[in-house]
């Protein structure tokens, strides 16, 4: 089995991080050029100097050399000529290293910084005797405490060897003296520039935050229902097309520009459905009621007429019946979207509910039905006659919509400042594919119109806008075997 977690991705680099990164990281890769070349132009004008110095040693050390053979009566078989010599001569500044190979022995030393003459060991010598060709100066690593040396080979006109050398410390210290000086100057400066950039990068950055916290107050609207209308902008600072943030910005400004005309567009064309759909139920309402009264009135003073008549007279004033309460639906719910005709006054929920419930029993005398309610009367605000419509409305759908035998419980309750009153019935359940559009209009189960209840989908839709407009909430819980409504509404 694999016990490694996946990886969780990185997140992003801010862009603030990043530009501050990249002048950071741009002048660190400055300062470390810049420090390089300086360190390598110093050490070069330093060994440069170093290589006269030498030159001039080296000069110095063939004259000693000669001087001292044309002493010894100028018989060059038994001149020895030695590093002492060249070490001893005049004008050789402390730590000069010489070697002298006159064909047959090898004579070498250095002086110390005290003025004595040291003796070199056989490794550094064979070190040195490796250079032992006449050659331009090089530099050399003698180890242990001697250390690094330039040095020279060069021969005399007796044919003899000599090496002189001179430290490489004082140059090497010099150098790496400048390289700790750039080093630290560098450093302080990127850290310097660090901040300033920070804070100039946050300086620069501001207006886009500006610019998106307006996108995130806008996108925080619920554009997709209702009466809204944008107002928020992008400040006008934030919006010059010269700079990068206020191109962004005044695109910004003119999308939430169309947005807006968008959405007034769509609410006039909302408020002109909803005025057609108020208008067409309102004006419904007379020829119905005439129709109704018509066929009533036909049918009682009728009592001759053949019974096919009869009958389609009684369907003709139920159907009539059921259209006016259709009509009388769809103009309640338009009125409701315009947010009117609500009355607001003190409702008495335990009441009210007494009242539905027995409502409710007289319909359905057969059904078992319960009813929970407080100690303490349980009090709204609102429009009583729109609320009782609500559970009349939660009963009747347990009524119609479950089998006989099925049980249904009505319970108020209080919960903070809350009253919430639940419609629970053990039936069938609401079919899985209704319940996301359950609250939406003509949303109807199958069963419904199979069974000619006359049930148009509206209820639930009703029920929802009353509940909205009284601040509560209505939700649904079902499953096969229990189905509860759950009404809550702020306590008055
Ligand atoms: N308690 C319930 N048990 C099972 N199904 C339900 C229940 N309540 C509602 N439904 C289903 O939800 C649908 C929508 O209910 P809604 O009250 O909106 O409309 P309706 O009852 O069909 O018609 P109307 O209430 O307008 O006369 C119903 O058709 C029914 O299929
Ligand atoms: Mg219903």
């Amino acid at each position: 089995m694999n016990s490694r977690r996946p990886r969780r991705p990185r997140a992003p680099w801010t862009l603030r991080r990043r530009l501050v990164l990249a002048v950071v990281g741009l002048l660190a890769l400055v300062s470390v050029s810049i420090g390089l070349v300086s360190v390598a132009i110093l050490r070069a004008s330093l060994l440069d100097g170093l290589d006269q110095q030498l030159s001039a040693a080296a000069d110095r050390s063939r004259a000693v050399l000669e001087g001292h053979r044309d002493l010894d009566d100028g018989a060059p078989a038994l001149f020895l000529p030695t590093a002492e010599m060249i070490l001893n001569g005049p004008a050789q500044p402390p730590g000069t290293l010489a070697l002298v190979f006159d064909g047959t022995s090898i004579s070498s030393g250095y002086t110390t910084v005290s003025g004595d003459i040291a003796a070199l060991s056989t490794h550094q010598k064979e070190i040195l005797a490796r250079q032992m060709q006449p050659s331009r100066a090089v530099s050399i690593d003698l180890g242990g405490t001697v250390g690094d040396y330039r040095i020279m080979a060069d021969v005399n006109r007796d044919g003899v060897l000599y090496l002189v050398g001179l430290p490489l410390a004082e140059v090497n210290g010099t150098a790496a003296q400048l390289a700790i000086i750039v080093g630290v100057v560098s450093l302080a400066g990127i850290v310097v520039v660090a901040v300033l950039a920070l804070w100039i990068v946050r300086l620069a950055l501001r207006p886009l935050q500006r610019v998106t916290e307006t996108a995130a107050r806008v996108a925080e609207l619920p554009l997709d229902r209702g009466e809204v209308s944008l107002i928020d902008r992008v400040p006008a600072a934030d919006t010059d097309q010269r700079t990068e943030v206020g191109r962004v910005g005044s695109a910004l400004n003119r999308m939430l520009d169309h947005v807006d005309v968008a959405l007034e567009t769509r609410q006039a064309s909302e408020r002109k459905v909803r005025q057609f759909v108020a208008d067409a139920s309102h004006e419904l309402r007379t020829p119905l009621a005439s129709i109704r009264g018509y066929s009533e009135l036909t049918r009682r003073t009728g009592q001759d007429l053949p019974p096919d008549t009869l009958h389609s007279l009684g369907r003709i004033e139920s159907e009539s019946i059921r259209m006016t309460g259709l009509v009388e639906d769809l103009l309640l719910l338009a009125r409701l979207d315009e947010g009117r005709d609500l009355e607001r006054g003190p409702v008495d929920l335990t009441s009210l509910l007494v009242d539905v419930v027995s409502d409710a029993h007289a319909a359905g005398p057969e059904r078992v039905l319960g009813l929970d309610l407080p100690d303490e009367p349980v009090h709204v605000v609102g429009d009583a006659a729109r609320l009782h419509q609500v559970f009349a409305n939660l009963l009747a759908n347990a009524r119609i919509h479950t089998p006989p035998e099925t049980t249904t419980e009505v319970a108020l309750s209080v919960l903070g400042d809350r009253a919430v009153v639940t419609v629970t019935d053990d039936g069938p359940g609401i079919p899985e594919n209704l319940q996301a559009t359950l609250f939406e209009r003509f949303a109807r189960g199958d069963s419904s119109r199979f069974r000619g209840t006359g049930s148009t989908g509206l209820g639930l839709a009703i029920a929802r806008a009353v509940v909205t407009a009284h601040h509560g909430d209505l939700t649904v819980d079902s499953h096969p075997g229990r189905t509860c409504f759950r009404v809550s509404l702020p306590l008055g």
